[in-house]
């Protein structure tokens, strides 16, 4: 069975989401700063998976640092928080995660038990995860009808988190209530998250998917072929606007067009009531490169102008229900976010 991650006492065990499918690799990280590396190039990837990663290569950093002495302790542990949350902008997990780990350092007064504290920490980051996507799939597994078939676009699965998977997860819990899904999922130009990752972890489950292009999806909606769409999100606003892979607003205003459900399923650690709008979200901008060539190969001619934004926003008004471990939000549009921070 694969792993997403997981803690080796003194290293950190990804496997390499670049290769998949191809080949199923896994590296072992010692160096704290090859685990931020690692996020940055997208070995690890996904909202929670990569706060996941951050706790992981925090608790490695403090591990590595030789003094007893809490100041110096606290400055050097300042500069790998700093490293870590200069990997990837957009998905508020990585700042949740490292505000966590930042409240341990600063109610310490021990060195060797602050280590202590980050990697008993990191390890039930991991743990909570898996445990919080089970409940997500269970208050999200309502919305799905015996026989839908159910669009999602990237990898809001597994390899995206602990385990189990957000958008992923609901799916695999109507699935385990009984009921008999088919899922649609779309391939994610650039990066292909979908083509290369959801399939093949939907694959191995035994799930019934069908790869599609992105561009397809209006033609199937229209077509009544698709029932239900649920995505993943890196941040959802205090007002419900969120971000996810870029190509889920444009499937959100095609949802709108021909009335099919358009769910977010995605942890608290995702909501951020410090960002008011969508348009407060940073948006990762990547690489031309991802754009310019499939898997090594160049499809664009030398020198022509690209952009590569990695997410964009939907706004709430698009949105039917925003289904967390903690409740559903349903009309988010009218009602926010703050409801579930009372
Ligand atoms: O660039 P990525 O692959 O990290 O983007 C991932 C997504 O946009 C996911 O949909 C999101 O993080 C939710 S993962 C449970």
């Amino acid at each position: 069975m694969y792993y997403t991650i997981k803690w080796e006492g003194d290293s950190v065990s990804m496997l390499d989401q670049r290769l998949l499918p191809a080949e199923e690799t896994y590296h072992s990280y010692a160096n704290y700063r090859h685990v931020a590396e690692a996020i940055t190039d997208m070995v690890i990837r996904g909202a929670p998976a990569i706060g996941i990663a951050a706790a992981m290569g925090i608790a490695l950093g403090a591990k590595s640092l030789d003094t007893d002495n809490m100041d110096s302790f606290r400055e050097s542990m300042n500069a790998i928080f700093d490293l870590f949350s200069a990997t990837r902008p957009t998905a508020v997990n990585l700042f949740w995660t490292i505000n966590r780990m930042k409240k341990i350092v600063a109610s310490g007064t021990d060195v060797t038990a602050l280590k202590e504290q980050l990697e008993k920490d990191a390890l039930a980051i991991l743990e909570e995860d898996i445990t919080v996507n089970k409940t997500m799939g269970k208050n999200g597994a309502r919305f799905i009808n015996d026989g839908d078939t159910v669009m999602t676009h990237c990898n809001a699965g597994a390899l995206a988190t602990g385990g189990y998977g957000t958008a992923l997860g609901v799916i695999r819990a109507a699935i385990e209530e009984g009921k008999k899904i088919k899922v649609f999922a779309c391939e994610t130009r650039p990066y292909l998250q979908g083509a290369r990752l959801t399939t093949w972890e939907l694959l191995k489950d035994g799930i019934d998917v069908t790869l599609i292009t992105d561009n397809m999806a209006g033609h199937f909606m229209k077509k009544g072929l698709i029932q239900k769409i649920v995505v993943g999100a890196d941040r959802i606003a205090a007002n419900g606007d969120t971000a996810n892979k870029i190509g889920t607003y444009s499937h959100s205003v095609l949802a709108k067009e021909h009335n099919i459900p358009f769910y977010i399923a995605a942890p608290v650690s995702t909501l951020d009531p410090d960002t008011a709008t969508g348009e407060d979200i940073v948006i990762e901008e990547r690489s031309i490169d991802e754009v310019a060539y499939i898997q090594g190969v160049q499809i664009a001619p030398e020198g022509v102008s690209i952009k590569n934004p990695a997410f964009d926003v939907t706004p709430a008004a698009n949105i039917t229900a925003i289904i967390t471990e903690k409740g559903v939000i349903e009309n988010p549009k009218e009602k926010g976010i703050m409801e579930l921070f009372r």
